[in-house]
């Protein structure tokens, strides 16, 4: 059995005001603050990050930025740098997720600079691949999230290890319903403990890897059953404490 940590963070997306995220973290913080053999996380939208952070502050469960910019200040309207989602309480945050890829223009050299940024202020991250349906049918999945892969970790080096969580989450199956079977999931997360084996050595078995699209309560404990699942990535799932609870309480059963 392996000695990752398994990691769990429900990602908000854009819902929840501030005062509609302090009552979900609230009913979280009363269901898991016990839990430790799971790490947990949620994240919030920009503007509740800072309140729900405050609300967690004598809790386990770790807050998460969505998004960051790769520069640390200047001329960029619009932009958060890593070290403020720091400043406003986060320990983690999301680089290259596949809606920032598809609405917002993000590339896998920008999803580096970002990471390489994010690092560098302290922050862990946690870093998105995943391939299209069109990408899956044509069998280029293992290309997609290889070349994926490649190129954020081109800005790393062993050293930041400690820091990097990886997070498999094939498009398709995110919002959609769809999840990838446990022996889908488990095909690719091999392949990629593989291909960061190759860049980080010995290191690669300490990178705990997420798998993320479509897991809710009823799917999670097979998923996380897998041996190179370490976690998951929550999107719709984490927007109810109970939905939530279940899946962190699917990863802890792991470790059992
Ligand atoms: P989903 O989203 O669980 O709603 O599919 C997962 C994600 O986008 O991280």
């Amino acid at each position: 059995m392996s000695t990752r940590k398994p990691i769990v963070v429900g990602n908000w997306k854009l819902h929840n005001t501030i005062s509609e995220s302090l009552a979900l973290v609230t009913e979280l913080k009363n269901q898991l603050a016990a839990v430790r053999d799971v790490e947990v996380g949620v994240a919030p939208v920009f503007t509740a990050l800072h309140p729900v952070a405050k609300r967690l502050e004598d809790t386990a469960i770790q807050v998460v930025g969505q998004n960051c910019h790769h520069e640390e200040r200047g001329a960029f309207t619009g932009e958060v740098a890593p070290s403020l989602l720091a400043d406003a309480g986060a320990s983690y945050v999301i680089i290259g997720h596949s809606e920032r890829r598809q609405h917002f223009g993000e590339t896998d050299e920008g999803v580096a600079r970002k990471a390489r940024a994010a690092l560098d202020a302290g922050l862990r991250v946690i870093v998105c691949v995943g391939e299209t349906e069109s990408e899956r049918d044509a069998g280029e999945t293992e290309r997609r999230v290889g070349s994926q892969v490649d190129a954020a970790l081109a800005q790393l080096t062993p050293d930041d290890v400690p820091g990097l969580v990886l997070a498999y989450e094939p498009v398709w199956a995110i919002g959609t319903g769809r999840t990838a079977t446990p022996a889908q999931a488990q095909e690719v997360h091999s392949f990629l403990r593989g291909r960061l084996e190759g860049k980080l050595g010995s290191q690669a078995a300490g990178v705990r890897l997420q798998y993320g699209g479509s897991v809710k309560a009823e799917n999670a404990e097979e998923l996380l059953a897998q041996p190179d699942i370490d976690g998951a990535l929550v999107g719709g799932a984490s927007l109810k404490a109970e939905g939530f609870r279940a899946i962190v309480k699917a990863a802890q059963g792991d470790r059992a």
